[in-house]
């Protein structure tokens, strides 16, 4: 991603200085700020208090953590890899990468498990970004064919998103973002309604800074008005990305995003899910309703974080004191309600046999 004319990944290794790091995303729009990572506790850290986020992205982090834990002590490989799978419950992505450093280290003498760790773990991050590449690449022949039979040309494509799935949601790119840049690399004339999606407000702190930097055109709606929006004929597709998918094709993504597949869905609007395969949780036990949905903290409910007119960084509270609150962060729109899935192995129907083509060499 371009940032003020400068290329930034979400996360890099500096072999210069056999350092990872990351932008920390706590502080966007408002403050552009990177950190490096140097301990296990520092990428538990960035995964749990969100720092990093987005499925993709957590994973790779979750690699370099596992790196980092291993260069201070290679002996701490299980506890490193529990440590790092406790920060968050619902990508499935962070569980995968965890698998996938744990089956390169399998037979390793110790002293060789730092450097194994490394090599996969910048493995990784160079695999996401030619598999978020190759989602951007299948969704835009969706895209096309979506202008093409738009009867107002002079509008642009309508495309609805939710939270953000874009490049700071992966190590660059991203998955329903991806999708977007890639059209707008085609030529299509695009614009992204942008749901704001509370309580941490991704949608306009992440993906409207994120798209504004592109240069591609967005408009931040609250996350109520998509219907609306729908139901007037000016949203001609939604593509959202995804934390887990079921092998029936069931999708989890961030809160909200069922209402606007149920809406897309009543008012007949194509409704995609952009997704890397490492997003699949294959396992036959996963299910719509076995999936673990993480539960927050009441403060992003009750609280509101912006800046005031001097720019400082502030929070207020938006809800009574004594207010009882409940913060589900993910929600599952069934398989029904999908119209595809957008991978980088092509697109899919959201169902048993979507899945399972997609399944060889998961
Ligand atoms: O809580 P977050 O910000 O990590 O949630 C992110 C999302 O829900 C994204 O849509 C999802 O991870 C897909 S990212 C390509």
């Amino acid at each position: 991603m371009i940032i003020d004319g400068q290329h930034y990944q979400s996360i890099w290794y500096d072999e210069a200085q056999d350092g990872v790091h990351i932008i920390d995303q706590t502080g966007l729009p408002h403050r552009f700020e990177t950190r490096a990572l140097t301990t296990l506790e520092q990428a538990c850290h960035a995964i749990a208090s969100m720092q990093v986020r987005g499925a993709p992205l957590i994973g790779v982090t979750a690699a370099y953590g596992m790196y980092l834990a291993l260069r201070a002590d290679p002996a701490q490989q299980v506890s490193a890899s529990a440590s790092l799978l406790a920060t968050r419950p619902t990508a499935v992505n962070l569980q995968w990468a965890l698998d996938r450093v744990d089956g390169a280290l399998a037979g390793l003498a110790e002293a060789k498990r730092a450097a194994a760790a490394l090599k996969l773990a910048r493995q990784m991050e160079a695999e996401d970004i030619a598999t978020c590449a190759a989602i951007g690449t299948a969704g835009v022949t969706i895209l096309q064919q979506l202008w093409q039979q738009k009867a107002d040309k002079d509008a642009p494509l309508n495309l609805l998103t939710h939270c953000n799935a874009g490049a700071l949601a992966a190590v660059d790119w991203g998955t329903a973002l991806a999708v977007v840049y890639k059209a707008a690399e085609a030529g299509i004339p695009i614009h992204v309604w942008v749901d704001e999606t509370r309580p941490r407000n991704q949608g306009a702190s992440l993906t409207c800074w994120e798209l504004g930097k592109q240069g591609i055109a967005n408009t931040l709606i609250v996350d109520n008005a998509g219907g609306h929006l729908m139901q007037q004929g000016r949203v001609d597709v939604c593509v959202v990305g995804s934390d887990r998918t079921t092998i029936d094709g069931d999708v989890c993504n961030k809160i909200g995003t069922y209402l606007k597949a149920l809406a897309a869905h009543d008012n007949g609007i194509p409704f995609y899910v952009a997704l890397p395969v490492s997003s699949i949780d294959f396992s036959t036990a996963a299910t719509a309703t076995s999936i673990p949905i993480e539960e927050r903290g009441a403060h992003e409910v009750s609280h509101l974080q912006g800046v005031d007119a001097s720019g400082a960084l502030t929070t207020v509270r938006v809800a009574p004191e004594d207010a009882a609150i409940s913060n589900y962060g993910f929600d599952v729109t069934p398989a029904r309600l999908v119209t595809g899935l957008i991978t980088e192995r092509g697109v899919v129907a959201a169902s048993k046999a979507g899945i399972a083509s997609l399944k060889k060499g998961a």
